[in-house]
């Protein structure tokens, strides 16, 4: 079967933000086509609305306008719980503070989105067991996110994330607290996941990234921009300070 070409479709996307009187149009009319069994980075600076924009495709979050297709469903029109089965069926989230829950092992991390599934729960433990030691972590399986280091924090966040089996994985600059070999463990994983026919869309500062991408999306002031416009800007500050 060929991959689908329009797996992740958006269409005039926008979230906007009320503070206190302003508005802040962290995207900005968006329409991004995402093909199936891609690896997509997401560059931007700081406020240029990547986090928003992961958050929405994840299905964490309600655009203020326009339209989300994943897999051909519609995903701004979801009710809740919809929404949720969606996501816990199709979409593994990695975030860039771990988010796992402090008063859970890792293995009790790992099974958690299993429990909405109606699995049994020996099959969880045993799935759990899987994943932990798929991602190296067979013998931390109990302890506490306190007692792992950012490294492992982190790939306890992926066996998570993988936990359901998602075609789909995002990751919200999953290196970004981590030291540089832990970083570059959680990359060969996306990579592999990737290679394995998931699509991956991955939000992302880190050059060592780039280059596994098949693709990418530019964010400039929530509106998706040319890799030349985006270079453009980029170089705008040194441009100022050499013109003196
Ligand atoms: N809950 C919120 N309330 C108000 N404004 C928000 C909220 N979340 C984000 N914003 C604003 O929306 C814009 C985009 O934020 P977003 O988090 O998507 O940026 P980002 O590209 O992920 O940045 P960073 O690289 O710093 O993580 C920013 O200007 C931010 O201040
Ligand atoms: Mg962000």
């Amino acid at each position: 079967m060929n991959p689908n070409p329009s797996f992740i479709r958006i269409v005039g996307l926008q979230r906007r933000y009320e503070m206190g009187g302003t508005i802040v149009r962290a995207l900005d009319g968006v329409d991004i086509d995402i093909a199936e069994r891609t690896f997509t980075v997401v560059m931007g600076p700081s406020g240029s609305g990547k986090s928003s924009l992961l958050y929405l495709l994840g299905g964490l979050d309600r655009p203020t306008a326009g339209e989300i297709y994943v897999n051909g469903e519609r995903l701004d029109q979801m009710d809740e719980n919809a929404l949720a089965r969606f996501r816990r069926k199709t979409m593994g989230f990695i975030f860039q503070s771990f988010n796992l829950i402090s008063s859970m092992t890792a293995l009790e991390n790992v099974a958690f989105p299993m429990q909405f599934s109606g699995t049994p729960a020996a099959r969880r433990n045993e799935r759990a067991k899987e994943l932990l030691a798929q991602v190296g972590l067979a013998d931390r399986a109990q302890h506490k996110p306190s007692e792992l280091s950012g490294g492992q924090q982190q790939r306890v966040a992926v066996a998570r994330a993988l936990v359901n089996d998602p075609a789909l994985v995002f990751a919200d600059e999953p290196t970004g607290n981590l030291d540089t070999q832990s970083g570059v463990t959680i990359m060969q994983m996306l990579a592999d996941l990737h290679k394995s026919g998931r699509t991956v869309l991955v939000v992302t500062h880190d050059p060592r990234m780039v280059r596994f991408a098949t693709n990418k999306i530019f964010l400039l002031d929530g509106k998706a921009v040319s890799e030349a416009e985006y270079q453009a800007v980029a170089l705008e500050p040194l441009q100022a300070n050499f013109g003196g």
